[in-house]
């Protein structure tokens, strides 16, 4: 889950992180208000979790409470990379002497954390990397030994850092480190922490990315994805415990196990390109030794997409058996009544495959065409879509 920068603000601010001052505001007149407590310049924040706010305009200085209030009006309903602003941050204004760049990450490829430490902060990072590279340090970091006074002295001077600032530096780095640590996150990124006129180091942007695997420690982590513009069918999955994600197609997919589920999204995008160029709606693991109950609750959801126009079911009965799918089917059919109005391809295979059938076969629903292979299913589904 990725934190909005006000989030990330806060929980620097409780691992004594510094921050600046900053209040969060849904209307112009709160922003106004906001301006007025905070007093002299304040910047008015976008608060959306994608990058570049700044040069889509969702970044702006204000010298007055009117002015903010003006800037509140430009940035709140601005549509960044897809995502409406409905929230800004209003934040105090730094005098800025230098902006640089800190982050630690899970780097995944070589199975350990790195951090990444440059001079030239404030731009994108992988524009750095691109036109830059030698003036971005990538170091190390041993999950076991994590950044402690040592290690966060080496980051700094990795990065090219003015050696005067070594003393000031190190100490917020290694708490951004308890911050990834403690919080488990996969992701922790300031930019940019600058140097103020008056000497001080601050966090001015943050962004963090929390591990949702290791939410159930954290009793502080559902409230901060409440607070989240979360998809209501994602949200919807989420309370029935399934691994569902949205996508942009038409045709609903439904299968048991990661892998034969994104398999099955690539056959449904090769299939879609003899129909009208139809896509895969949606990613839904109904995971194994799914019960009929569980398959009635993915079903659910997919319909529930007024985009979906047909729905895919894929499962190949390892642990799930073929008879608990088909039951799932017919029960959600039954449940839904009329309501139930898109068609359903079904290809069962594996596990009590003939009774999954014969279930199928009996109950006749109008809306289900079962069919036997992955490719042949993919292609009557894809037709569907585009009928
Ligand atoms: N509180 C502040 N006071 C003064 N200047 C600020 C403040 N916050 C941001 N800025 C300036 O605005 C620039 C952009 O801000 P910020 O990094 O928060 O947004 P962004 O980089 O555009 O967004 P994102 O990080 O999502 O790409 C900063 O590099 C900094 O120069
Ligand atoms: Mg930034």
């Amino acid at each position: 889950m990725d934190l909005f920068e006000y989030q990330a603000r806060d929980l620097f601010e409780s691992y004594g992180v510094p921050v600046l001052p900053g209040i969060i505001a849904d209307t112009p007149e709160e922003v106004r208000a906001a301006a007025e407590r905070l007093g002299g310049t304040v910047v008015v924040k976008a608060q959306v979790k994608t990058g570049g706010r700044g040069k889509a305009g969702g970044v702006k200085v204000a010298h007055s409470p009117e002015e903010a209030f003006a800037a509140a009006q430009q940035i709140l309903g601005l549509d960044i990379k897809g995502h409406v602003v409905r929230r800004v941050m209003v934040a105090a204004g730094a005098r800025i002497a230098r902006e640089f760049y800190f982050s630690v990450l899970l780097d995944r490829a070589n199975r350990t954390f790195l951090s990444l430490a440059s001079v030239e902060g404030g731009m994108e990072i992988e524009q750095l990397a691109e036109e830059k590279p030698e003036a971005l340090a990538r170091v190390e970091v041993d999950p076991l030994t994590g950044i402690d006074a040592a290690k966060a002295a080496a980051i700094v001077t990795a990065g090219g850092f003015p050696e005067e600032l070594l003393e000031k530096v190190a100490p917020v780095i290694e708490r951004l480190w308890w911050v990834f640590r403690d919080e488990d996150a996969t992701l922790v990124e300031v930019n940019p922490l600058v140097l103020t006129e008056t000497g001080e180091i601050i966090a001015l942007d943050g962004k963090i990315t929390l591990d949702d695997n290791a939410s159930f420690r954290h009793e502080n982590h559902s409230a901060l994805a409440e607070a989240g513009d979360v998809d209501p069918l994602e949200a919807k999955a989420k309370a029935s415990h399934l691994n569902y994600v949205k996508l942009d197609g038409e045709v609903g997919i439904i299968g048991n196990g990661a892998g034969l589920v994104m398999s099955t999204l690539d056959v449904v995008s090769y299939a879609g390109e003899r129909h009208g160029g139809v896509k895969p709606a949606n990613f839904l693991d109904i995971g194994g030794g799914a019960s009929a109950q569980v398959m009635a609750a993915g079903l659910d959801v997919i319909l529930g997409d007024p985009q979906v126009k047909s729905v895919f079911v894929n499962v190949f009965g390892g642990i799930t058996a073929c008879d608990e799918v088909a039951k799932g089917i017919v029960g959600a059919l039954g449940t839904l009544g009329d309501s139930a109005t898109k068609p359903l391809v079904v290809r069962l295979d594996g596990n009590n495959v003939d009774e999954g059938r014969r279930i199928l076969a009996e109950a006749a629903h109008p809306l289900v065409t079962v069919v036997d292979t992955m490719d042949a299913a993919a292609d009557k589904a894809a037709e569907l879509a585009n009928a």
